[in-house]
């Protein structure tokens, strides 16, 4: 029988590369985001090529009713979820006192809320069929502090710090946390954080949206706890566990200034 995935942020950057290749595999699909074109236009790309079944849900992930009328409505269609990929976030770049307080707010819920409520509902039912694989798409931005964007790095680090407890509490159950932690890739990410200007992005080559997908696909499907595409990424993110915390800030605000 065929499993099912269910991709949060399916409409944009990772979360359509990350439904191609379940497609790919032959696994059923759900989408969730809010942009019901995109995701009709997705679904109707991925039936004619992979013939897989794709359902479509448009939901603001911000909205906790919403989180758990997703959960309700795949239960209503007995539907088991058996890869759940937790992708949909955003950032905020600038000062923290000078943000919207209803961005920040809904920054918290989106990337924090409603993605460890997912992971709430959809691993029990996992655990008791001893199969599942939860994708959490943290960032390079959970390794430390971030001046500049500080509530997104602080929310990644909350997924980060969730889903390697979680991964250790479901030992031997069957079902496994893999934490993609990647640094800048090209997606809608950038425009919507503001991050144009920011040093961070500008002007540099940025890996796509399929590479960062295809590793971090790779990597649940072996069940690898947390991993860090791009070899000085990964450098960076072991390095920052030995430098003084003060020096990290100093760093972290250099590279992310304009
Ligand atoms: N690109 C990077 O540089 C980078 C680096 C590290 C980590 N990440 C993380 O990667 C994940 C995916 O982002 P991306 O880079 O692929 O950016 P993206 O292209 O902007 O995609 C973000 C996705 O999240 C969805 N989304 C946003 N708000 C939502 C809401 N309230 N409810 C439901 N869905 C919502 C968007 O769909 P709708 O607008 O249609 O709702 C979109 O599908 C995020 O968690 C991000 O923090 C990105």
């Amino acid at each position: 029988m065929k499993k099912t995935a269910l991709i949060t942020g399916a409409s944009s950057g990772f979360g359509v590369e990350f439904a191609k290749l379940f497609a790919k595999d032959q696994h059923n699909l759900v989408l969730v985001a809010r942009s019901n074109d995109k995701l009709q236009s997705l679904a109707k790309e991925i039936t004619q090529q992979y013939q897989v079944e794709v359902l479509v849900m448009s939901k603001d992930l911000s909205d906790m009713t919403q989180v758990q009328s997703v959960y309700d409505e795949l239960k209503a269609k007995n539907i088991n979820i058996d890869f759940l990929v937790n992708n949909a976030g955003f950032g905020d770049f600038g000062n923290f006192d000078e943000a919207e307080w209803s961005k920040l707010e809904q920054m918290i819920d989106l990337n924090i809320k409603s993605l460890t409520k997912l992971s709430y509902l959809f691993v029990q039912d996992m655990k008791k069929r001893g199969f599942g694989k939860i994708l959490h798409v943290a960032s390079t931005a959970a390794f430390q502090p971030g001046p500049t964007m500080a509530v997104y790095y602080a929310t990644k680090a909350f997924v980060l710090f969730l889903g390697e407890a979680m991964s250790n509490e479901l030992a031997k159950t069957g079902v496994t946390v893999t934490n993609l932690c990647p640094g800048p890739a090209a997606t809608g990410f950038q425009a919507a954080a503001d991050l144009g200007e920011s040093k961070l992005v500008k002007g540099k080559k940025l890996p796509t949206a399929k590479e960062i997908a295809i590793f971090g696909y790779k990597k649940m499907n072996k069940g690898s706890l947390t991993v860090v595409p791009g070899f000085m990424n990964w450098v960076n993110a072991f390095a920052i566990r030995f430098l003084p915390r003060g020096l990290v800030l100093k760093m972290v605000r250099s590279v992310q200034d304009k």
